[in-house]
């Protein structure tokens, strides 16, 4: 590794396994993916630390295995998080502009005022991500700072969480010993990876199937306008699988990577399957096309929730980009046939674009929030604007706002 070549690193504490990623920036600015780990997230529940013990030796594990890998050591990391407890809505603020000219303060002060909602006990801000400015009468402004005006407005969308599960996680890595740069949620990081501006301007859902949640992004107009989560996932699928099949969790989770289709059509209907022999039990022969009828079953419910979503939410006829499948379950043969039946809509398995380096790694979805970390991370480097104080770590905790996205 070059002296100049600039680390970074991203950790996702996904609520089934927790990855991290180690990405070079070269000093020719091209970015390569030189390490990647992985360890179940034991100690997690639903998105927050049940065993702070069992989540700390969980992240050492998943950071030395991608250390090991890359060959150098982290001492920092930007880490995304995911589970139940996150919510959000869309906002807006008006501020009078200070002076003649628009300045960063105004964008601080306007932002400030879009965030001030009344949130659930325990719940705090953790991203305002601004949609667009108004200033005076013109709409549509990105970037309004040095722009003359007077009534400056803000239509944002806010993301909040649980201040004490995203505090306790963060002292586990701490624990881990790991300086946390910033917490981004899990969609953004993923959208920094894998959505074009193209794609983000004409109306795209990037739909995130991970172990005990689905996680759904819509956005238009160059900007996320809605967030949603399922609390169903992959997981739901192995457990089928389970209770259907009668075997043990290890072996559905086994037939699922090794043998599931999410579209028991595209099966060959003669293929078999081998479950192996437990607890006295002889060895099985089933049908593929069986175990891959549980797989759509709980599949389709799922995708079926993401419609609903979206209709009842307004966004099906927005979004000519499609949709973008990621997450583990992503993984999936089948998955985005069946989502185009579901949905009706084009639908495609999110690949990172100018990334290099480990290309197995970079192309699974499994890894895209830790992907999209390291992208995070180098974007936000660059770029210091819409940094509350400059620094990557705001002063009031983890309230920033993000900024427009666009490649
Ligand atoms: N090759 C594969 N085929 C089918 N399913 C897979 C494959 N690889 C991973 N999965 C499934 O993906 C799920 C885990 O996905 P992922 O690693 O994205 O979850 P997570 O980030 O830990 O969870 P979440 O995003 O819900 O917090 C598991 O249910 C796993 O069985
Ligand atoms: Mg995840």
């Amino acid at each position: 590794m070059a002296s100049s070549d600039r680390i970074i690193a991203g950790l996702d504490l996904g609520t089934s396994n927790i990855k991290c990623v180690i990405g070079v920036q070269r000093a020719e600015g091209s970015v390569d993916i030189v390490g990647t780990g992985s360890h179940p997230a034991v100690g997690i529940k639903n998105g927050t630390v049940c065993s702070a013990e069992d989540v700390v030796r969980s992240i050492r594990a998943a950071v030395e295995e991608a250390e090991m890998m890359a060959g150098c050591d982290i001492a920092e990391v930007f880490v995304s998080i995911s589970g139940r407890h996150l919510d959000s809505f869309n906002s807006n603020g008006v501020v009078r502009v200070a002076a003649e000219q628009v300045t960063d303060e105004d964008v601080l002060r306007v932002i400030d005022v879009a965030k001030a909602h009344k949130l659930p006990a325990d719940h705090r801000v953790l991203h305002v991500v601004p949609q667009e400015f108004v200033l005076d009468h013109q709409t549509g402004v990105q970037r309004p700072v040095g722009m003359s005006g007077v009534r400056l407005e803000v239509q944002a969308h806010v993301l909040v969480g649980n201040g004490k599960c995203t505090d306790a996680l963060e002292a586990c890595c701490q624990q881990a010993g790991l300086r946390v740069v910033d917490i981004v949620l899990a969609p953004l990081a993923q959208a920094e990876a894998l959505l074009t501006s193209s794609g983000r301007e004409m109306g795209v859902a990037l739909l995130d199937i991970g172990g005990d949640t689905t996680d759904l992004a819509v956005f238009h107009r160059g900007a996320v306008v809605h967030t949603a989560l399922l609390p169903i996932g992959g997981e739901h699928v192995t457990a089928d699988i389970k209770d259907c099949l009668n075997v043990p969790t290890a072996e559905a989770e086994h037939l699922k990577q090794a043998h599931g289709c999410a579209l028991a059509a595209l099966v060959d209907p003669d293929a078999t399957v081998e479950l192996p022999g437990v607890g006295g039990r002889r060895a099985r022969t089933i049908k593929r096309s069986l175990l891959c009828e549980v797989i759509e079953a709980r599949v389709e419910e799922i995708l079926k929730l993401v419609h609903q979503e979206l209709e009842h939410q307004l966004y099906l006829d927005l979004l000519r980009g499609g949709l973008v499948l990621t997450g583990g379950m992503a993984n999936l043969d089948g998955m985005t046939e069946l989502a185009e039946q579901v949905m009706d809509m084009p639908a495609v398995r999110g690949a990172p674009k100018d990334l290099h380096g480990l290309v197995e790694v970079v192309q699974n979805p499994r890894y895209s929030t830790g992907t999209g970390l390291v992208q995070y991370g180098l974007r936000q480097k660059n770029q210091h604007w819409f940094s509350t104080h400059g620094t990557h770590r705001p002063k009031r905790g983890w309230s920033r706002f993000l900024p427009f996205v666009g490649r």
